[in-house]
């Protein structure tokens, strides 16, 4: 049952009805994160965040209110320490931010820096009942940075349609198992069984390609240049070798000693991880360290989700090597299949996004992402064994 972890079959991980603003008490949190934008503009944020009062994060209520506390702080955090470009990042967080981020931080289970459990999951809106999607909250790049934020969200809610044919086969697979029909160790699936689970895998495979025409829409309305140069430097992470701050940002009032954080990157998010999960598709060496670490970033139910899966012992990739079924071998490498392109799709998208852009439009205030995700990976190179990875498990379908 996916209720003990907090997913939804109507938005998947996304948070439902996010709240839109801190009770008054926090009014200073709730001005300064709606007038973000502007202010980096005119180059005035950081002046305003002096300004704060310390806010007792005490006074949140329930996990709504602390979700929209840490998307308004991780915000404020960043804007605050990329506002002038990487040269002028500064090397403390003010005890004003700092203290209550910390411990809102600490309260929910994901680090005190701007990731996509709050800058997607907690900051999303209806424009009216059965209207569009909006953002609650910009980061700087206007129109084209909330069409990022907005494609994202649109990607996971396609997920959540992911979720029925999973759970369906997760317990058709259990029956299979722990039923005569299936005499383990001799790979006997009855005809009946393998084509009904195949049945959901071809409703798996839709959603998968559905995931990829969400993912398609980045292009209609972001340009390769806002991206790079205006928005993705503020999910840039602080601390680690050629970073603007190699010590990592000092959280003041919280320790004196700098703080390493990584950046925020979709892939924080669980969507992907739960396919690879439930398809059976392992990473290996640093690579699944990567995204092992990603899922620190995650609310912590939705890690426990992948966590739980990847222990469950009806492992559906044992059943198809164990039946004979040409159907539902079929079935599997579609949705194997579709995940590789997928992932070939999102490398295009990576190429035009990056790669192209810190050659073409490059400004040159954030040289150090130019090579890196703004996860710390080598992009293309490390997406490419992560796409090869999953290709490998194509079983023959003889
Ligand atoms: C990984 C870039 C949109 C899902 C990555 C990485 C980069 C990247 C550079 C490597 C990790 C890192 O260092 O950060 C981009 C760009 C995008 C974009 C430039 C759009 C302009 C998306 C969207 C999703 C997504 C909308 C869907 C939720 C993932 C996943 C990974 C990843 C799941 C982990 C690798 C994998 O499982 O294949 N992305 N991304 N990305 N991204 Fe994206
Ligand atoms: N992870 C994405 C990047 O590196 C957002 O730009």
């Amino acid at each position: 049952d996916f209720k003990n972890y907090q997913v939804d079959f109507e938005t998947g991980f996304m948070l439902p009805n996010p709240l839109e603003s801190l009770p008054p008490y926090f009014d200073s949190w709730n001005k300064l994160a709606t007038n973000l934008p502007d202010l980096v503009k005119e180059k005035k944020f950081r002046d305003e965040v002096y300004k704060l009062p310390l806010l007792n994060h005490n006074l949140l209520e329930g996990c709504k209110q602390l979700r929209l506390a840490h998307l308004q702080l991780s915000f404020i955090a960043s804007a605050f320490v990329w506002q002038d470009g990487e040269k002028e990042a500064t090397k403390v967080l003010p005890k004003c931010v700092a203290v209550p981020y910390f411990n809102v931080s600490k309260i929910l289970g994901i680090p005190p820096i701007l990731s996509h459990a709050s800058l997607v999951l907690t900051n999303w809106g209806l424009i009216n009942p059965n209207g569009n999607l909006k953002c609650l909250y910009r980061m700087p790049g206007e129109a084209e940075a909330e069409w990022f934020v907005m494609v994202t969200a649109h990607v996971e809610f396609t997920f959540a349609k992911c979720l029925k044919p999973i759970i369906m086969m997760l317990s058709e697979i259990k029956t299979i198992r722990e039923s005569k029909s299936c005499v383990l160790g001799t790979g006997f699936v009855t005809e009946a069984a393998a084509l009904q689970v195949a049945q959901h895998l071809d409703a798996l495979r839709e959603c998968i390609s559905e995931l990829q025409g969400a993912l398609s829409r980045m292009h209609e309305k972001l340009t390769a240049k806002t991206f790079f140069n205006v928005l993705r430097p503020f999910l840039g992470g602080w601390g680690g070798e050629g970073n603007p701050l190699p010590e990592g940002l000092i959280y003041e009032g919280i320790s004196e000693n700098p703080m390493k954080m990584t950046g925020g990157s979709a892939a924080q998010s669980s969507s992907m991880q739960i396919l690879d999960a439930f398809l059976g598709v392992q990473h290996t060496e640093e690579k699944r360290e990567f995204l092992v670490h990603m899922r620190d970033f995650m609310p912590t139910e939705h890690r426990r989700l992948i966590e739980d899966l990847e222990k469950w012992p009806h492992k559906l990739r044992d059943v198809v090597l164990s039946s004979k079924s040409p159907t539902l071998r079929q079935s599997y490498n579609n949705c194997v299949q579709a995940v590789v392109n997928l992932r070939t799709y999102h490398m295009q998208i990576v190429t035009k996004y990056i790669v192209t852009a810190s050659k073409e439009a490059n400004e040159g205030n954030y040289e150090s992402l130019d090579n890196k995700g703004t996860g710390g990976t080598s992009l293309i190179p490390f997406l490419k064994v992560i796409r090869s990875d999953t290709q490998q498990k194509l079983v023959s379908e003889k």
